[in-house]
């Protein structure tokens, strides 16, 4: 097959500056790694972060572009909460007996990076010592240990912290604010911009991953806040349903096709970290997860224990497609839902399944994820003319980014047959191999605007 970079080369326009002021020069693109927090809660010690460091390297993670090593709520001596003198948050003396910044040194020459975890409010979500208030102490504490990535998570809010609009995108009804009233004037955002502007203050760039559930709507002043953003509630690791703060896959994406206009380079819709190889997921189900998070642009952040992990779960997560398609360097935006009837439904009601037909481009050509939600294998099909970035010609050369096999040249349109709750991840160029359509699809994100 011929170069598939023949075209024109895409100048990198998608808001210069648009986020210059945080982004330090990190986080462009979403950012990859693995968390403790989704199969060891509170269970954690150095040993979990140094074993995973040197599993990242040896199952060829790090290679593939897993970069953190992130150690999540729990890492602090919950009794002690801040020394009395300097005011620092005490390390858990017995979980990290050499301190945080020996994990710190340890992952660092792997070659790899280490996160840490915090709260804008006065505790964690699981009690610990919280942020709000000591954001500089917090910071400069982080920095002098080697930390490169912050999750900074929104439990345990002060009642003088309220926002005079609280906004939940969960909730089915919110407070109406005043025509025109700008959520990053929230006490929500000053919150997270405080810890925005005390990592600044250090001279190491730390990324800033915002864990504020879509609150105050999040997507309209995450892109001067941070490099990522939650934008609902935690993962479960099953198919659909809630259980109360947290949500199956299906939910979630059915949120996220309400806002794929909300990523773009240096700031990305952050859907919550993988539950690929946890709970119990199929094996198709595990990879519609991989695959959707991959072609929304979500941060891909491993939750699954990496010693002895199943064979299959590691091929999902080393598909070297779907993460090319996520890291790429040209084109940001995240896939979108197309051929759709009408609106999205809203998530919060619980009933709404998600958009089956999802298409997005990379330097290698326009993709089509194909969602199977229902409980039967199906049939889905592609028309050329009704699928965006597709409608100009009649002729395409389909791979199959699952196999790496090109599956044929097709006229007008393609179908194949999707299992139950799995996704088909498709790639189409020219017959000859040449990208389809370079000039689709660049738009500038969606910013403060009324509604919802
Ligand atoms: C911030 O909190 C204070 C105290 O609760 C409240 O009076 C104020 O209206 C809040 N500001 C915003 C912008 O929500
Ligand atoms: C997908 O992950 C589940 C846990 O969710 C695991 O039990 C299952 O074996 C995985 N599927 C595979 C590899 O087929």
């Amino acid at each position: 097959m011929s170069s598939f970079l023949t075209y024109t080369a895409i100048v990198l326009v998608a808001s210069p500056g648009l986020a210059a002021g945080i982004s330090g020069g990190i986080g462009r693109l979403p950012a990859m790694g693995w968390n403790s927090w989704n199969e060891y809660a509170c269970d954690i010690s150095e040993g979990v972060f140094l074993e995973t460091g040197e599993l990242m390297v040896s199952l060829g993670l790090r290679d593939l572009g897993y970069e953190y090593v992130n150690i999540d709520d729990c890492w602090s001596d919950k009794e002690k909460r801040r020394d009395e003198e300097t005011k620092r948050i005490v390390v858990d003396s017995e979980k990290f007996p050499r301190g945080i910044s020996h994990v710190a040194d340890e992952i660092h020459k792997l070659g790899l990076k280490v996160g840490i975890y915090s709260d804008a409010g006065t505790l964690t979500c699981g009690g610990y010592e919280g942020s709000l208030g000591y954001e500089d102490i917090d910071a400069a504490t982080w920095a002098e240990w080697g930390i490169d990535y912050l999750k900074y998570d929104n439990c345990n809010v002060p009642p003088e912290w309220a926002d005079e609009y609280p906004y939940d995108p969960a909730l089915t009804s919110n407070p109406v604010p005043p025509r025109g009233y700008d959520y990053a004037r929230s006490n929500t955002s000053v919150r997270f911009s405080r810890m925005r502007d005390a990592l600044q203050r250090q001279s190491q760039p730390i990324q800033y991953s915002l864990c504020v559930w879509g609150h105050a709507h999040v997507e309209r002043w995450g892109h001067e806040t941070g490099h990522s953003w939650r934008m609902w509630g935690d993962i479960l690791p099953q198919w659909a349903g809630r259980a109360g703060f947290s949500w199956g896959i299906m939910p979630i994406v059915n949120q996220a096709a309400r806002h794929w206009e909300d990523s773009s380079f240096w700031g990305h819709n952050d859907w919550d970290m993988l539950e690929v190889g946890n709970g119990d997921l199929t094996f198709e189900e595990n990879r519609s997860h991989f695959a959707l998070w991959a072609a929304l642009k979500s941060p891909l952040i491993i939750g699954t224990p990496l010693k002895g992990i199943d064979e299959k779960v590691l091929g999902i997560l080393s598909n070297k497609e779907l993460i090319d398609f996520n890291q790429d360097t040209h084109y940001s935006d995240s896939a979108r839902p197309f051929g759709l009837e009408g609106p999205v439904p809203p998530t919060a009601d619980n009933t709404a399944h998600p958009p089956s037909h999802w298409v997005g481009i990379s330097v290698k050509g326009i993709h089509v994820f194909l969602l199977n939600t229902g409980a039967e294998e199906a049939v889905l099909a592609v028309e050329f003319d009704r699928t965006p970035g597709l409608n100009k010609q009649r002729v395409y050369l389909v791979h199959d980014m699952w196999t790496g096999e090109d599956l044929g040249v097709f006229l007008d349109g393609f179908a194949l047959s999707v299992k139950a709750h799995d996704t088909a991840a498709l790639r189409f160029t020219t017959p000859q191999g040449n990208h389809p359509d370079a000039n689709w699809a660049p738009r500038e994100p969606r910013r403060s605007e009324g509604g919802d």
